[in-house]
């Protein structure tokens, strides 16, 4: 820990007293671009083969990362390889299951033996359903839980001895939700609401095993998105009947909260450690 005077000459090598002003920071100056820039990098995303996940995926081999979708969806994967290569994208696809860790280990195997690295991980697969108190079982709870909660962790599990090994860092993004926030939660989605108030919370339980290993672990909270699953969530009548007497809330294109997840892929996120990033359109605000 440095004092603001110390960190100005240890960490930027400046001596304050000399400076006619403060114009220190420009030292370090990296250009917009070269802190946009992916080359070079592996990235694997969750549920990535279609919705807001495939808008991910599309960024990120965009700036020039090489990129693993791991999801169950595999006709959906494929043909979005086929789109990713015909823009000459390194992109591939593994068949996972994030419920289970053997699947998810198979996914960190399979991507280093590809790509020989992981740089960044955003865990988005995710599932959910309209239901009330009375309609939840077992099933459903677990089913849920598991792919949006127990997921996440484990795929940070798997995936933070390859980080800390390689010795250069490493980016990971959790996707909750607004029905997720604690102080508002969705009435309809009960068990939805626990698994993404579960991510938003270890997020930053979390940083305290990443930062040490120079991993920046951030969440970003979507509101309403068209995606195909937003679509085709299914329900009981009851929960759809309460769901439409809510007042309406906007909906995004997911590409335009998958800009903010590459974001925090990239080194603007630096600085970063367990944020909760909001990009619902003003959703929270009643806007
Ligand atoms: N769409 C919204 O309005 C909205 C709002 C807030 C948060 N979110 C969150 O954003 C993320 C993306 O949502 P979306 O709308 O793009 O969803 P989507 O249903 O369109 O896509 C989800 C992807 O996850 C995959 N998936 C599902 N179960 C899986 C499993 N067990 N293992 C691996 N992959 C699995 C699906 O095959 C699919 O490709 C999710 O975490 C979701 O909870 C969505």
């Amino acid at each position: 820990m440095y004092s603001f005077h110390e960190g100005y000459q240890k960490v930027l090598g400046i001596d304050l007293d000399g400076l006619p002003n403060m114009t220190a920071g420009v030292k370090n100056l990296k250009s917009t671009k070269d802190i946009l820039d992916l080359s070079g990098k592996t990235a694997i995303v969750t549920g990535g083969a279609m919705g807001m996940g495939f808008c991910t995926v599309n960024r990120l081999c965009e700036a020039g990362a090489s990129v693993v979708i791991a999801d169950v969806a595999a006709e959906y994967a494929e043909k979005n390889l086929e789109y990713l290569s015909s823009k000459g994208y390194k992109a591939k696809f593994v068949k996972t299951d994030v419920r289970y860790p053997d699947q998810i280990q198979a996914a960190v195997d399979f991507t280093v033996k590809q790509f020989g690295s992981i740089d960044i991980l955003v865990n988005n697969a995710g599932v959910w359903n309209h239901r009330l108190l009375h309609d939840i079982t077992e099933e459903t709870w677990y089913e849920i839980m598991d792919i949006n909660l127990k997921g996440t962790v484990f795929f940070v599990k798997a995936v933070a001895p390859v980080m800390e090994t390689q010795g250069r860092g490493g980016k990971i993004v959790n996707i909750s939700s607004i029905a997720g926030i604690p102080e508002d939660p969705a009435p309809i989605m009960l068990e939805y609401v626990a698994s993404k108030s579960g991510v938003l919370a270890v997020t930053k339980s979390l940083v305290r095993a990443m930062k040490p290993i120079g991993v920046n672990i951030n969440c970003v909270i979507p509101g309403g998105m068209l995606t195909p699953g937003a679509c085709t969530t299914s329900g009981t009548e009851e929960a759809k009947n309460i769901r439409e007497a809510l007042p309406p809330s906007p909906v995004a294109d997911p590409d335009e909260v998958a800009r903010v997840v590459f974001m925090l892929t990239t080194h603007i996120s630096d600085y970063m450690h367990g944020a909760t990033v909001l990009v619902d359109g003003g959703c929270c605000l009643g806007m």
